[in-house]
């Protein structure tokens, strides 16, 4: 199937990437020149593990090209999925211009009968009114397939590969077909529903899992009270099959560039439909309140932050990926530079993108590096190579043995034995 992918972002180049791995003449779009310029190159923009390897293969083989020609790239292709950003808007509405423009482009470059899939998340009803524009510029019949997209970043491409479901959402059961035969050689449930339903449940999935983090967090403040161990309680409730392990993880809050957005959109849709979600405006509470905690909690342990030196582990907004949108870092170092508190940070990945969020801070490459002289450590991100740290190391370059752990990720027991004052979230 010839298919073109509009957006190359970490949505977009990883749909494109899988969707030629299975076998798909595959077309990726951009605005973004210097985008599509490292890509043809060879190099990939973002990190995203095993993409390199896929997109490489599939270039070689000759399934995955990318242009910014999209007037071109929509005339050679039958399917066209929209992939580009829906950031928040005013008001918390996801804001559609990015959709909406593309749309218009395909309806202007449709040269016969075309499958919009839109994978981009956006409000209920938007999968209607993409294909009203679009058939208002087009003299061909526009079906528009509502697909919406789960995968995680830092696991985007087992994600797609291998999904725990594929919502597909259109009125029009031709098109559904020609999108259930794409996922077909997944394997996975395939849902077919309306296109209100599928963009709904894209908002309802990431609203939840939103609201089990908030809900967890709130445990873990009752934990902190009682002389419980969140982490244990978490394991507890998770073993029950109903509730399960996942997003049980007490700590400084959630980021990236879909839940904060996604839950606020969701409020809005329920605003504009006459209803009002009180629930997630607790879970945005929560979550801003935890960005602070650990901020809160050393400064307790210390007096003031003021003059002290804190060594911040992690940057990105989780681990695995280099992306730093609403990650719980920006607020966690503000604060702290607030506090008068210099900082230290590491990431293995996120540094270059994390300087235009945060560009006056101090960056070191290892951990060891950067905890030389600090008054405490401070894991905000729990990547890997910060769970595996040599302690005694990292203990003898500090000033005072102080690990706040923002996600935690440590053995609390381990480090209380070697001498350090441990403070998690909750235990
Ligand atoms: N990032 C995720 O983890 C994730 C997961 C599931 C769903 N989503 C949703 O997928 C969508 C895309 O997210 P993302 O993180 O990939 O965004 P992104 O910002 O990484 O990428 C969007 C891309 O679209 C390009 N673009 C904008 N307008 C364009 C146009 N007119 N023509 C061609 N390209 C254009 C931009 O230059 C950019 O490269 C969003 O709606 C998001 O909510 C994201």
């Amino acid at each position: 199937m010839k298919i073109a992918v509009i957006g190359t972002g970490y949505v977009g180049l990883v749909a494109g990437a899988c969707l030629a791995d299975l076998g798909n003449q595959v077309i990726c779009v951009d605005i973004d020149e210097s985008k599509i310029t490292s890509l043809e190159k060879g190099i990939i923009p973002i990190y995203e593990p095993g993409l390199e390897e896929v997109v490489k293969r599939n270039v070689l083989e000759k399934r995955l090209s990318f242009t910014t020609d999209s007037a071109k790239a929509i005339s050679d292709s039958k399917i066209i999925f929209i992939a580009v950003g829906t950031p928040q808007g005013d008001d918390g509405k996801a804001e559609l211009k990015y959709v909406y423009a593309v749309a218009e482009t395909i309806g202007k470059n449709a040269n016969e009968p075309k499958i919009i899939v839109d994978k981009s998340t956006v409000p209920v009803g938007t999968s209607r009114k993409v294909k009203e524009l679009a058939e208002k510029f087009s003299e061909h019949r526009i079906e528009v397939v509502s697909n919406p997209e789960f995968l995680r970043e830092g696991s985007a491409v087992k994600d797609f590969l291998e999904p725990d479901r594929v919502v597909i959402g259109s009125d029009n059961s031709e098109a559904a077909k020609a999108i259930e035969d794409l996922y077909k050689p997944l394997g996975k449930e395939i849902l077919i529903t309306n296109p209100e339903s599928a963009e709904l449940i894209k908002y309802a999935s990431n609203a939840f899992l939103a609201t089990k983090i908030s809900f967890i967090n709130e445990i873990a403040a009752i934990a902190d009270r009682v002389n419980a161990d969140v982490s244990e309680v978490a394991k507890g409730m998770g073993l029950d099959a109903r509730i399960g392990k996942q997003f049980l993880n007490a700590g400084c809050g959630y980021g990236g560039s879909c839940f904060p957005k996604d839950v606020k959109a969701l409020q809005k849709i329920a605003l504009d439909c006459g209803y009002k979600l009180d629930i997630l405006r607790e879970v945005e509470k929560v979550n801003e309140y935890q960005k602070m905690l650990p901020v809160e909690k050393l400064k307790k342990e210390l007096g003031s932050l003021s003059g002290k030196k804190i060594c911040v582990l992690g940057l990105a907004f989780k681990p695995n990926t280099d992306d730093m949108r609403e990650a719980s870092s920006i607020k966690i170092i503000h604060a702290l530079v607030k506090e008068k508190a210099q900082v230290v940070a590491v990431d293995p990945i996120a540094e270059e993108n994390a300087k235009q969020f945060l560009p006056k801070i101090h960056y070191e490459k290892s951990p060891y590096a950067a905890a030389k002289g600090c008054d405490a450590v401070m894991l905000v991100t729990e990547w890997n190579e910060f769970l595996e740290l040599d302690f005694a190391k990292i203990g003898a370059e500090m000033n005072s043995k102080i690990i706040v752990d923002g996600r935690n990720a440590y053995d609390r027991e381990k480090l209380v034995a070697m001498g350090f004052k441990y403070i998690g979230i909750g235990r």
